[in-house]
């Protein structure tokens, strides 16, 4: 088990679907900790650093333009095995095919406006949390409930 740090966007269809709150809910309750977290407009050029492995494909205008098109709510979570665990709890990508249980597969049936980023592995991670915040954005803190969500040993 690792210590991870992953980001993750609240797309702007969660924003609007005013979905935010619960999609968060469900993060902090299965104990992860939110340690850093802010509302903002991706610009193009955001977009484009963030999406740089899809920008030439053919999808990608769409993507720009829905990722552009109204505020997201972006966050960095905290945690055991954060990466893998965040992908696992987002589901797959087409909300079609996203598992019950997860947050695509509960909340949506699209391919593009599937809800949640997260990041996909440790380089991606780093290189994300980076574009989206500045280091004093982000704020380090202990969870005094830890103790009891994690033997010492895992
Ligand atoms: P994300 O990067 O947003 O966490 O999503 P993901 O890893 O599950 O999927 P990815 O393949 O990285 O695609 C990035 C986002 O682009 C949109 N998309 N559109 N029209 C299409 O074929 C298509 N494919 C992907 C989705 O919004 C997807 O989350
Ligand atoms: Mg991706």
């Amino acid at each position: 088990m690792a210590t991870e740090r992953t980001l993750l966007l609240l797309k702007p269809d969660a924003v609007q679907r005013r979905l935010a709150g619960r999609i968060l809910t469900r993060i902090e309750e299965k104990g992860y900790k939110i340690i850093g977290l802010k509302m903002m407009r991706v610009t193009p050029e955001l977009a484009r650093k963030h999406y740089a492995e899809h920008v030439e494909k053919p999808f990608y205008p769409h993507l720009e333009a829905f990722i552009t098109a109204a505020p997201v709510i972006a966050f960095i979570v905290e945690g055991p095995d954060a990466i893998s665990v965040m992908r696992s709890m987002m589901g797959s990508t087409n909300g079609r095919e996203a598992a019950p249980g997860t947050i695509r597969g509960d909340f949506g049936s699209s391919r593009q406006m599937n809800l949640i980023h997260g990041s996909d592995g440790p380089d991606a991670a780093a290189r994300e949390i980076e574009i989206y915040f500045s280091p004093e954005e982000i704020c380090e803190y202990n969870l005094d409930l830890a103790p009891w969500m994690l033997a010492s040993d895992e």
